[in-house]
């Protein structure tokens, strides 16, 4: 049973944002798949979720960055800091045959994704709605206030990114 399966309580009603959470959630089910069969494919499937969630996350950037959000708001930080301990956990694999990070990190990874989506994610898509953002051109139908936001957009922060489990 993976740590994370699609549920109508992840969906957050944006096509394309729910699109690529729906891959993630695959991509995480089908590492944890493929650890239990051995490291060496677990840590194969993990990279493809690793190259995934580069593009994930910059999509979101990406859409906050055209949509007032200032650099470092907190949404922003929160994916820099969980990409950085993801690839550490790919890193300590690869060069150091170092496993034991890799097999902790996706409970994790699952229980992370559930509040993060829940949380920031869900008022990113509010706030894209609100402004009639169009992902396909970039353009509002409302009037952006320019790099106003630093916090995640919604009435409260999500916790913060999981422990770094490489220690
Ligand atoms: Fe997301
Ligand atoms: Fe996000």
């Amino acid at each position: 049973m993976p740590s994370l399966t699609w549920s109508a309580e992840l969906a957050l009603d944006h096509p394309q944002m729910d699109t690529t959470h729906q891959e993630f959630v695959e991509l995480l089910a089908a590492t944890e798949h493929a650890l239990a069969a051995s490291p060496e494919a677990g840590l194969q499937a993990y990279e493809a979720l690793v190259a995934h969630t580069v593009a994930h996350f910059g999509q979101e950037d990406r859409w906050m960055a055209a949509t007032g959000f200032a650099s470092g708001n907190c949404h922003g930080t929160q994916h820099a800091q969980v990409l950085q301990i993801m690839q550490e956990v790919a890193r300590l694999a690869r060069e150091q045959q170092d496993f034991g990070p890799l097999g902790r990190v996706m409970p994790e990874l699952a229980a992370w994704f559930r509040v993060h989506a829940q949380t920031m994610d869900a008022a990113l898509a509010t706030h894209l709605d609100q402004l009639g953002f169009d992902p396909a051109t970039g353009a509002c139908r409302r009037t952006v206030a320019a790099e106003s936001i630093t916090g995640c957009g919604g009435a409260s922060c999500s916790p913060a990114a999981p422990e770094h489990t490489a220690a």
